[in-house]
C-alpha cells in the first residue's frame, strides 16, 4: 500500500468517526471539509458546492472566500456535476472555463456528490501545485465523499 492509499485510509476512519451519531448537514461538511483540509498536503481550499434548484451553491470549506454560485455545467465544479463523475484539472490556467476563485490555485479535483442516482453536490479541492492530484487521490476522495454521503445527515 502506498503511503497515500494509508493517509486516505486514515481520513477515511477519522471522516466516519467525526460523522457517527451526527445528522446536521452543515456541521457534517463543515468537519469533512476541514479534514481533509488539514490532511492531505499542498490544498488551499477544500469544500462543498450543493445543488439547489439545479445551481450549485457554496457550502462548508476551508480557504479564501469563494465564489458563491455557480451556474451547472459551468467550471470544473458545473462540469463534475453535469457529468456525475470526478474531474481532474491538472492545470486550471488551461482550462477552459475555470473559475478562478483563489489565484493561487494552480489544480483542482472535484468529485461529484451522488446519492440514489442524483448529483446533491460536489467536494472540490484545489492546490497551489500544479497536477497535485491523480487517480490515487480521485479514489481516495470519492471514498471520502462516499462516506460523507452515506452519512444520515448530507445536505
Ligand atoms: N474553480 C472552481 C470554482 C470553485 S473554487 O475553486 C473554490 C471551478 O472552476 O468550478
Amino acid at each position: 500500500m502506498s503511503g497515500r492509499q494509508a493517509l486516505y485510509n486514515e481520513l477515511a476512519v477519522q471522516l466516519a468517526a467525526l460523522l457517527k451519531g451526527e445528522s446536521d448537514p452543515i456541521a457534517n461538511a463543515a468537519n469533512a471539509a476541514a479534514l481533509i483540509y488539514h490532511g492531505l498536503p499542498d490544498l488551499n481550499w477544500a469544500g462543498f458546492y450543493f445543488n439547489r434548484g439545479g445551481e450549485l451553491v457554496l457550502g462548508p470549506f476551508q480557504g479564501k472566500p469563494a465564489c458563491v454560485r455557480i451556474p451547472w455545467g459551468k467550471g470544473v465544479c458545473g462540469m463534475a456535476a453535469a457529468s456525475g463523475a470526478a474531474v481532474i484539472v491538472p492545470d486550471v490556467h488551461e482550462f477552459p472555463g475555470h473559475i478562478a476563485c483563489d489565484p493561487d490555485s494552480r489544480s483542482e479535483l472535484v468529485v461529484p456528490l451522488v446519492r440514489d442516482g442524483e448529483v446533491v453536490g460536489v467536494l472540490d479541492l484545489d492546490s497551489p501545485v500544479p497536477a497535485r492530484f491523480d487517480d490515487e487521490d480521485r479514489a481516495g476522495v470519492e471514498r471520502l465523499a462516499a462516506i460523507l454521503i452515506a452519512s444520515p445527515g448530507t445536505a
